[in-house]
Formats: C-alpha cells, structure tokens, sequence
C-alpha cells in the first residue's frame, strides 16, 4: 500500500494526527432520530402560513378592525349589537361604548381610572359631583369650573379651573361622555341623553366658567326629559 507523502498515514502514530481524524468526524446518527430534512420545515411553514390567511374567512371573519374591543363598531361587525345591527344594542350599552372613546378628551387630566391626580385635578370617580344632580354635572362640563372646589371631601384649586367642553363636542358625544363618567369604575347613575342636552344648550346661553358657589343651587337638580328603558335607567341611582 502507497499513499501520497501528504496524506495523513492511518497507521502513524503521531497521537495529534490521529484525533484530529476523529474530530472531524460527524457523530453517528442515532437510528430514527435523523433531523428532518429541510424541505419538511419548509412545508410545514407554508402550511402555517397558508392555514393563518383561512383563520380570518374561516372563524367568521376575524379581524383585528372587527375584534378590537377599543374601536367603535363599524358596519359588518359580526358581534351582536355591532355594525348594521346597532339599532339592536340598547341605548345605554351604546352611550357608554361610544362614550368611552369620547373620554379621550377628558382623560388627560381626569385620568383612564377616573382617579384625576392629586392636588391638581378632582377624581370622577365616586365624585358627588357626576353622580348628583345632572342639571350641575352638564353646567360644569359644558361650561368648565373654576376657583376653589370640593370634590370627595378635597379641596382643588387648578389654575384657571378646568374650561367648557361643550363648544367642541355634538349634543351626543357630549351625552355619551357624561354617560360613561356617571357609569365607569364603580359609578352608576341614570344616563343623560341627546335630547336632554340639546334643550339644556337651547335654555342656558352662558359661556363662562362657574364656580362652586354658583351651582350650589343645582347640585340635586337633574335635567328634564326621558331615559330610555333598559340599564341606563334601573341602575341603582335612578329614581
Ligand atoms: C386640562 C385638564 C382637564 C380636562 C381635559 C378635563 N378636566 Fe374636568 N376638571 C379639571 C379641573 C382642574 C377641575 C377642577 C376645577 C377647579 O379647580 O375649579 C375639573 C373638574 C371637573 C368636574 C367636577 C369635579 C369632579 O371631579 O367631579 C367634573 C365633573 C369634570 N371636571 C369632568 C370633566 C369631563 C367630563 C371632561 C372631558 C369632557 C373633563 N373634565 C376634562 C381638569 C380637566
């Protein structure tokens, strides 16, 4: 047997020629348990790919448009009371999904908890002030509020108080939101709607900030006008 000069002679006994040999050598494959070629991985990627694009046609129309519980329901919304059927939703459940995104606006300073801030903007939440009289609730956010208020017992003071809301806001946005303050994070009081706050806009002219003292008298006073059947009107508050 000749092999070129070169090649690493099997019967050497040099110790290091030897186990690098050995080294470069792949360990034996176990029986059945050979990794699966590449193209299985691939098939099986494009069978997720393709099953994930039926997800949507195949769960009856699952999107992220329809199924974001944050978005208001757009026509065709499968779920009940959505979309085409909203006329199906009572009014109340629709005040306060609608309200819910009006309280954006709020939320800055009332904070998404209802908390407000401490020493600087009044709680909604549990305030005397939204569950009580609606006639001084729509006054305060209509017109805004200012100097010193009581509010659960608190004093606040902000600067310049807190401005009217109710020149940039439609009668209804405006009787969602006041819906959704008087029925979020454990309030629960009768609904205010569109049509009470279109005749309060018809009535009451004025266009500056109130103050504590000056809604005194309407503190217990609630706006004239229906509240339809259903939650809006048997929560606990409602008389
Ligand atoms: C820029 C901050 C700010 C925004 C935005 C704001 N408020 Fe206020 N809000 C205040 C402050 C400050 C007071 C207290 C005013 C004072 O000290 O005289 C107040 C008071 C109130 C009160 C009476 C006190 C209480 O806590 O119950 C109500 C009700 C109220 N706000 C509702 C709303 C609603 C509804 C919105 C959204 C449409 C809103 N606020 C948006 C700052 C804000």
């Amino acid at each position: 047997m000749s092999a070129p000069s070169s090649f690493p002679n099997p019967d050497s006994n040099d110790l290091d020629r030897l186990h690098a040999a050995v080294k470069r050598e792949k360990e034996d494959l176990d029986p059945g348990h050979e990794p699966a070629p590449m193209w299985v991985l691939f098939f099986f990627m494009l069978v997720a790919i393709v099953a994930g694009g039926q997800l949507g046609p195949m769960t009856g129309g699952f999107s992220f448009d329809v199924s974001n519980p944050f978005s208001i329901a757009k026509s065709g919304d499968p779920r009940p009371g959505g979309g085409d059927g909203a006329a199906a939703m009572d009014p109340f459940q629709t005040a306060m999904k609608k309200g819910a995104s009006g309280y954006a606006v709020c939320g800055g300073c009332h904070q998404g908890s209802g908390m407000g801030l401490p020493g600087q903007y009044p709680p909604l939440a549990g305030s005397e002030w939204v569950l009580g009289g609606t006639e001084r609730l729509i006054r305060v956010v209509q017109h805004g509020l200012v100097g010193q208020v009581t509010v659960k017992g608190q004093n606040y003071n902000f600067p310049g108080g807190m401005q009217g809301f109710g020149a940039g806001m439609s009668a209804g946005d405006f009787a969602n939101v006041l819906t959704y303050i008087r029925n979020s994070w454990g309030n629960e009081a009768p609904m205010i709607t569109k049509e009470m706050v279109e005749k309060f806009r018809a009535d009451e002219k004025r266009t500056t900030q109130w103050t504590m003292a000056e809604l005194e008298p309407f503190k217990d006073k609630n706006l004239p006008g229906e509240i339809p059947a259903g939650p809006g009107a048997t929560s606990p508050a409602a008389k």
